[in-house]
């Protein structure tokens, strides 16, 4: 039932009722009631520091943050009965209060806006997300490493247009995602540093006229920094966005990631085959075992980019300062959070739970003359200039796909004859410069694929990853 107008919070300058469709459009509380911790806290600073003000009595305040746990109590016991007609979690805590506690319940408001107040309950919110995300991120590449290490000798081969390029060790190709989320890590890390800047004092828009301590409110919640003017300060959502592209770019990542092994998992590659715990079966093909963790994953990062994209539209155009426009930031936010964790939360065990067959990627290593850029660097080695052996080892893989043979099953003669009237020698060391090995334990240049690189940067992930160990 649509409640009077003038018996809501706002109401005193209202005689006529809310329409059900207001009502219904306005209220935020089914997806805003998972701030109710950090309003809670937020409100409970507050009075705090009011009452050290000499704002309002410190028996009210006492009263108050009692209370509050009070409220916080049955919230957590279920006991909380939401309605449409407060709104928002801000009006449900206080109007709860008010029944708990009369009279100074009504003094908690003192010198504060809801618009403050939940530009610093999403602060809170994501600040507490943050540290989450980045555990979430940290196990993701715990795995990563730990996969890495159990397969270290393992040669795969490496791509570029998904064609079969030069031979990489797998341990390699694993700590290229490792890398990509230490710089979600760093960005994130970056992002909180702003969200970490305390709104509230701002009151609706422009400040106030009680002798608020807003550096003793950040202090108590943990904020470094206090704003610096209150119409940004009631109306910035950069922290929201920041994090929602953070998390939209960790979701990409793990797209990329995603993507490749159900490739690798498909009959054409063989070479990884998925824990049955990730897998689905078809309701009419008995055969199947569908990677659909993976898929998933891949298929959520278009959700998160559109939580970006909805917050970035929200904030487009929008004058200062408050609008309730600015209401619509939340589902983004959390959508983006819920998804990017379940998604690094899935990954990681999936990742422990595939078997590598390291049988099919060394096939495939030794099919697609991927070692003619060993070739041409011989023949460079022995004098040619670059480009001219270039050409000599493409002639080399027009012969052998004659023949259909790898470049290693050509004689030497077939090399000699190849490098006629040119001013290089050709030996027998040239067999064992074509062994995929040997291509990859000679790339020992800094980043490079070499056995002994990938075994210092697994040393070093696992010197940063496990750092109390
Ligand atoms: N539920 C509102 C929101 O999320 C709280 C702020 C309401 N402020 C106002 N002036 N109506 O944005």
């Amino acid at each position: 039932m649509p409640e009077k107008a003038k018996n809501k919070l706002w109401g005193g300058r209202f005689s006529e009722d809310t329409h059900q469709l207001m009502e219904r459009i306005n209220a935020s509380i089914s997806v805003d009631q998972r701030l109710y911790l950090q309003d809670i806290r937020g409100s409970q600073a507050h009075a705090a520091m009011l009452a050290k003000q000499g704002i309002i009595s410190s028996s009210d305040a006492e009263a108050i943050i009692s209370g509050l746990d009070q409220v916080k109590a049955e919230i957590q016991a279920g006991d909380m009965v939401y309605s449409d007609s407060l709104e928002d979690i801000h009006t449900h805590v206080e109007a709860r209060l008010a029944e708990l506690i009369g009279e100074p319940a009504g003094r908690l408001h003192t010198g504060r806006s809801r618009n403050d107040q939940v530009a610093t309950d999403l602060r809170l919110w994501i600040l507490d997300f943050g540290r989450e995300l980045d555990t979430a991120l940290r196990n993701y590449q715990r795995t990563l490493v730990e996969l890495a290490e159990s397969h270290v000798s393992v040669i795969m081969p490496g791509y570029t247009h998904l064609q079969r390029a030069q031979p990489v060790l797998l341990a390699h190709h694993l700590l290229a995602y490792v890398e990509m989320a230490w710089r979600d890590r760093a960005r994130l890390a970056d992002c909180l540093g702003r969200t970490a800047v305390l709104p509230l004092g701002a009151a609706a828009l422009a400040g106030t006229t009680y002798d608020l301590d807003p550096s003793a409110v950040a202090a108590e919640l943990g904020f470094d920094a206090v704003f610096a003017n209150s119409l940004d300060a009631v109306s910035d959502r950069d922290f929201a966005v920041e994090l929602v592209f953070v998390i939209s770019l960790i979701q990409v990542h793990l797209s990329r990631l995603a993507e490749e092994l159900v490739l690798w998992s498909s009959q054409e590659f063989g070479f990884i085959a998925m824990s049955e715990a990730f897998a689905t079966g078809s309701s009419i093909m008995p055969q199947k075992k569908n990677p659909d963790a993976a898929e998933l994953v891949r298929g959520k990062s278009g959700r998160v980019m559109g939580d970006l994209v909805a917050l970035l539209t929200v904030l487009k155009g929008l004058p200062l300062a408050y609008n309730k426009d600015l209401q619509e930031d939340k589902e983004p936010v959390f959508d983006a959070c819920d998804t990017v964790l379940d998604s690094l939360r899935v990954m990681a065990p999936m990742l422990a739970g595939l078997t590598v067959n390291d049988k099919r990627m060394g096939l495939a290593v030794e099919d697609g003359f991927l070692n003619a850029t060993e070739l041409a660097d011989y023949l460079a080695e022995g004098g040619l200039p670059f480009r001219v052996a270039h050409e000599v080892a493409g002639m080399a893989v027009r012969l052998a796909e004659e023949r259909v043979c790898g470049l290693e099953d050509l004689e030497i003669s077939d090399y000699m004859a190849l490098c006629q009237g040119l001013d290089v020698e050709v030996g027998p060391e040239l067999m064992e410069a074509l062994a995929p090995l040997h291509a990859v334990s000679r790339r020992t240049s800094p980043g490079g694929t070499a056995g002994q690189n990938v075994e210092t940067a697994l040393r070093e992930a696992r010197k940063r990853l496990w750092p109390e160990a």
